[in-house]
């Protein structure tokens, strides 16, 4: 049994203690947000925040969760995770949309830790993030968006 905060609830799962957390979202706990692309860690579509860190799901063991708080797409809430929404719905970057749940969870990451971001903050916290539809420059421009709403909000 491991226990762990996901979403702001405190849940319990009984599974074996290798089990990736991404199974355990999408398998054992019906959230399909976080998607599941390589599996190996190399393309971050599994993203989600571990303790606010913005953290690919798809190779944590469970166990490494327990006692933990897990953020997963369906939970992401508040002004920067808004701005964040807001922006990508302006800019309309997704386009097959499959990687898109893994980039908003990294960019609220990302703009929660640093309020204005420059091209080179930008692209070094999103690195890691694939898209094969090549969105890129939408994402940069989106996350430039937010913090600037957010910075005339402050
Ligand atoms: S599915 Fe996790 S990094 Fe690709
Ligand atoms: S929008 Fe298609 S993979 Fe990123």
């Amino acid at each position: 049994m491991v226990q762990f905060s996901l979403n702001g609830k405190t849940v319990t799962v009984n599974v074996t203690p290798d089990t990736p957390l991404l199974w355990v979202l999408r398998d054992h706990l019906g959230l399909t947000g976080t998607k599941f692309g390589c599996g190996v860690s190399l393309c971050r579509a599994c993203t989600v925040h571990l303790d606010g860190a913005a953290t690919p799901s798809c190779v944590l063991p469970i166990s490494a969760v327990a006692g933990h708080k897990i953020t997963t797409i369906e939970g992401l809430g508040g002004p920067v995770a808004q701005a964040v929404q807001t922006a990508w719905d302006k800019i309309q970057v997704p386009q097959c949309g499959y990687c898109q749940s893994g980039q908003v969870m990294a960019a609220t990451a990302l703009l929660t830790q640093k309020a204005a971001p420059t091209d080179a903050d930008i692209d070094a916290a999103m690195q890691g993030n694939l898209c094969r539809c090549g969105t890129y420059p939408r994402i940069r421009q989106a996350i430039h968006e937010a913090a600037q709403h957010l910075g005339e909000k402050a």
